[in-house]
């Protein structure tokens, strides 16, 4: 069957490709067969509508890419429908944002999915209208709809986060032979949010298993760490309740924190129940979270510069305009559960006090707080 198939496509592209040649110089068709040939798709109008459905704002990153799409697709030519889901009922939200955009016309929609696992239906009716797909920053689960994706390397940023927890604490109690922790993760919903968790596992297991780390709470099961929604004050009070359980009278060395937003809010019950400041992870290098680093209260970030991410989903979106390759460099990574998505993948980088200035060089909001 799919043999059949491929050799009817093959018989089509032979015959174009006959037909090009015969009328090169005046159509330009050579290079649409070519693309045809490559199995790239045909381009749309380059003023086209692009949607752009983002979650809610549980962090600055997102924030920030809704105002650099909107600049960049409008530079572009496109004309951006940039909606964010706002904090209730967001999943609905989003699927009804993502269902809007597709009956204004849509060419690609990126969505930033508030919940991965329940965008099949609205991702289906956009094929069916003939817009392209691109997740970004986190996978659509579970469908072959979705074209491409556009991220950082979501494991890599645990990764960093466990060593940064492992290294930090080293520096700060080198007396110690072992350390007493707790483990956070990000919301369920999201699937970004076990990815990460299993990153920093990767390096933290090992540890907990030869006795190096103690999560003094016990929990270690993703199920037991989550924060539902990314919330601050849901990591704040389940920190309160820690701190209160197993932490009287014994030393917290320690939190793995997946995000900046968290990370604070972890910080903030650690002061409030009057204790010392243990060794933080983060994520997203948010303003307010590189300011704690600079003075010492928060150990490190990661750098995702979202100007990056959002000028590659962009780029992929001109390459689909003009019907031209789309440039991935990961096409074997991203299983959805249905399907290997194509991916182009960007690097994260571990900040800390040690590194910020030169992490941040080029960034002119961030680049001025860590100076003095
Ligand atoms: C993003 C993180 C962000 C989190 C909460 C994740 O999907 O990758 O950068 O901190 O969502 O918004």
């Amino acid at each position: 069957m799919m043999r059949a198939r491929r050799t009817v496509i093959a018989t089509r592209v032979a015959a174009l490709v006959a037909v090009c040649s015969v009328v090169v110089a005046l159509t330009g068709c050579t290079s649409r067969a070519q693309e045809a040939a490559s199995g790239s798709t045909r381009g749309f109008p380059a003023n086209a509508i692009i949607g752009v459905a983002l979650p809610d704002k549980t962090s600055e990153n997102f924030a920030i890419a809704g105002q650099l799409f909107v600049e960049g697709l409008t530079k572009a030519g496109f004309s951006p429908d940039v909606q964010y889901a706002p904090a209730t009922n967001t999943v609905a939200e989003q699927q009804n944002e993502i269902e809007a955009m597709i009956t204004r016309g849509a060419k690609v929609i990126i969505i930033g999915a508030k919940d991965g696992s329940q965008l099949s239906t609205q991702v289906a009716d956009a094929k069916r209208a003939g817009a392209m797909v691109i997740s970004y920053d986190r996978l659509i689960l579970n469908t072959r709809n979705v074209d491409y994706y556009v991220a950082y390397d979501n494991e890599r940023v645990g990764e960093l986060q466990g060593q940064a927890l492992l290294a930090g604490m080293k520096a700060k109690y080198p007396d110690k032979t072992s350390y007493n922790i707790e483990l956070f993760a990000g919301s369920p919903d999201d699937n970004n949010s076990s990815v990460f968790f299993q990153g920093a596992m990767k390096v933290l297991q090992p540890k907990i298993n030869d006795g190096t780390l103690k999560v003094v709470s016990g929990q270690t099961a993703f199920k037991q760490v989550t924060t539902q929604g990314w919330l601050a004050q849901n990591a704040q009070s389940r920190m309160d309740t820690l701190l209160a359980g197993f932490y009287s009278g014994t030393e917290l060395d320690g939190v793995l924190a997946p995000n900046d937003t968290l990370a604070r809010a972890i910080l903030q019950s650690v002061k409030t129940a009057g204790k010392p400041y243990p060794i933080v992870t983060g994520q997203d290098s948010e303003a307010a979270s590189v300011r704690l680093i600079m003075q010492g209260i928060q150990y490190s970030t990661i750098n995702k510069d979202t100007r990056k991410l959002v000028a590659e989903a962009i780029k992929m979106v001109s390459e689909l305009q003009r019907g031209s390759r789309v440039d991935v460099n990961d096409t074997t990574s991203y299983n959805n559960g249905a399907k290997v998505v194509p991916t182009f993948l960007l690097t994260p980088q571990l900040v800390t006090r040690q590194n910020a200035a030169q992490s941040y060089a080029t960034d002119p909001t961030l680049e001025p707080l860590t100076r003095g």
